[in-house]
């Protein structure tokens, strides 16, 4: 047996774990959510989730993590060898993410590299679908590989490589304890400028306009609680695996409140960043701001492409955006790689260095078929069910395990021995009640959704 690696701090750990929390999601998802959820009113429901169900899975998966001492396939299996495949499904999940969220890194990495002369040109939708993905040329073009897509995907995946072969204190932590101020101090310039921007503050008004009625509509508090858990990257093995490396002693509790509180709080940032963008494009063209809402791909790839265009200083936004979506995208995507290193560190007890070359080199092998012609069409079928299907069910399986299976009571006490605060009933009945039935929901909503 190899003895466990360590984080070398507290605040390394917590970098490293809000890195994986702030990814895409709370840039291109985040915004979006709120201005069509009830705006300002949004906020509700959605820090409601964050108390009643954020905190609570976050503070069990890093007493999990820490109190076991293993991957999740680990984790699972010395509560109940039975259970050791719930594991190995969020590996299999992660290990799938990984083959795709690189190639969205990597199309940002190619447009930091455009927006030095906005080399998108005057129509970036059409540059986006035809010249860069290879989408619209010919049905015979599906299957060829996009040069530059296959070589930002090598070097993503090889940064990635780099950092998970390194180690968690000297590879992962180091990596997070750079991005992660670098993200915030990328963002809060943008925002430095664009808030001065003509039409910026009626972007704002657009996000935030509260519509009280929204807080009456169910499909609202179930979106506020599906970011809360896509958002945290709970349920899948990622906070299990890094929590894995903590010392016996840290304060488990308070860990988990920073991790929240830091990506939720990045999340309004973000979307403030992304609404006055919206608010100035929208006054540029005449047009409401309605019109040029959106999120996802689109709002990453073609919208704010236009708007930068627009801009008195594009190269200047154009750089400091793409940036920061290619810093928050690498450090989510060396999480993710982790769940699947770990689990084979663990099970196979094989070397970390041996471990990720397997899987990094395996999973950029995967990947090259993401970088085809066909690559989104692909990319956006796995991602609809891995997203609707493959996450939820892991982390609905996890909590009904955990919670009604195990002696949660016993888990409670391991997180709280160390913690500052102590969690009570509230915690243990949030994580009976609150968090299954939020998931159950959300499962019975995306099948039938599907299939009607
Ligand atoms: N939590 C990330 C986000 O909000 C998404 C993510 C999902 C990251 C899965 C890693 C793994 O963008
Ligand atoms: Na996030």
């Amino acid at each position: 047996m190899q003895k466990r690696e360590t984080w070398g701090s507290r605040t390394g750990f917590i970098m490293a774990a809000v890195g994986s929390a702030i990814g895409l999601g709370n840039i291109w998802r985040f915004p979006y959510m709120v201005y069509e959820n009830g705006g300002g009113a949004f906020l509700i429901p959605y820090f409601v989730a964050m108390l009643a169900a954020g905190i609570p899975f976050m503070i069990l998966e890093f007493g999990l993590g820490q109190k076991f001492k293993g991957s999740a396939p680990k984790t699972f299996a010395s509560i109940s060898k039975r259970w050791e495949w719930l594991g190995w499904w969020q590996v299999m999940v992660a290990f799938i993410i990984t083959t795709y969220y690189v190639v969205v890194i990597a199309w940002a990495i190619n447009y930091l590299v455009l927006s030095f002369t906005q080399g998108w040109g005057d129509a970036p939708k059409d540059f986006f679908f035809g010249q860069f993905l290879g989408l619209t040329d010919s049905p015979m073009n599906l299957g060829s590989v996009q040069s530059s897509i296959f070589s930002a995907t090598a070097a993503a995946w090889f940064f990635t490589f780099i950092a998970v072969f390194t180690g968690v204190k000297s590879g992962i932590e180091r990596v997070s304890k750079i991005f992660m101020p670098l993200l915030f101090i990328l963002v809060f310039i943008f925002i430095g400028r664009g808030l001065m921007l003509p039409g910026a503050t009626e972007g704002l008004n657009w996000l935030f306009k509260p519509d009280f009625s929204a807080i009456m509509n169910g499909k609202v508090w179930a979106d506020a609680f599906g970011q809360i858990f896509f958002s945290l990257s709970i349920g899948f093995g990622i906070m299990l695996a890094y929590s894995s490396y903590l010392p016996k002693d840290s304060d488990i509790n308070n860990n988990a409140c920073m991790t929240v509180f830091i990506n939720c709080g990045f999340s309004i940032i973000s979307g403030i960043m992304i609404f006055s963008v919206l608010g100035y494009m929208a006054q540029q063209q005449g047009v409401p701001v309605s019109e040029v809402a959106g999120s996802g791909v689109g709002l990453a790839f073609i919208t704010l492409p236009t708007a930068i265009n627009l801009m008195p200083a594009p190269v200047f936004f154009g750089v400091l955006f793409f940036l920061a979506l290619v810093v928050a995208g690498l450090s989510s995507m060396i999480s993710l790689c982790e769940v699947t290193v770990s689990a084979l560190i663990d099970k196979l007890n094989i070397t970390r260095k041996v471990a990720a070359s397997i899987i990094c080199a395996l999973g950029f092998m995967v990947s090259i078929a993401f970088t085809t012609g066909g690559g989104l069409l692909l990319l956006d079928i796995v991602d609809h069910f891995v997203n609707n299907f493959g996450i939820l069910i892991g982390g609905f399986i996890e909590i009904i395990f955990v919670a009604w299976l195990c002696d949660i009571e016993d888990l409670r006490e391991h997180v709280n021995k160390t913690s500052e605060i102590k969690v009570g009933s509230m915690w243990t009945n949030s994580l009976r009640f609150i968090v299954p039935t939020m998931l159950g929901i959300m499962l019975v909503m995306n099948f039938v959704g599907d299939i009607s």
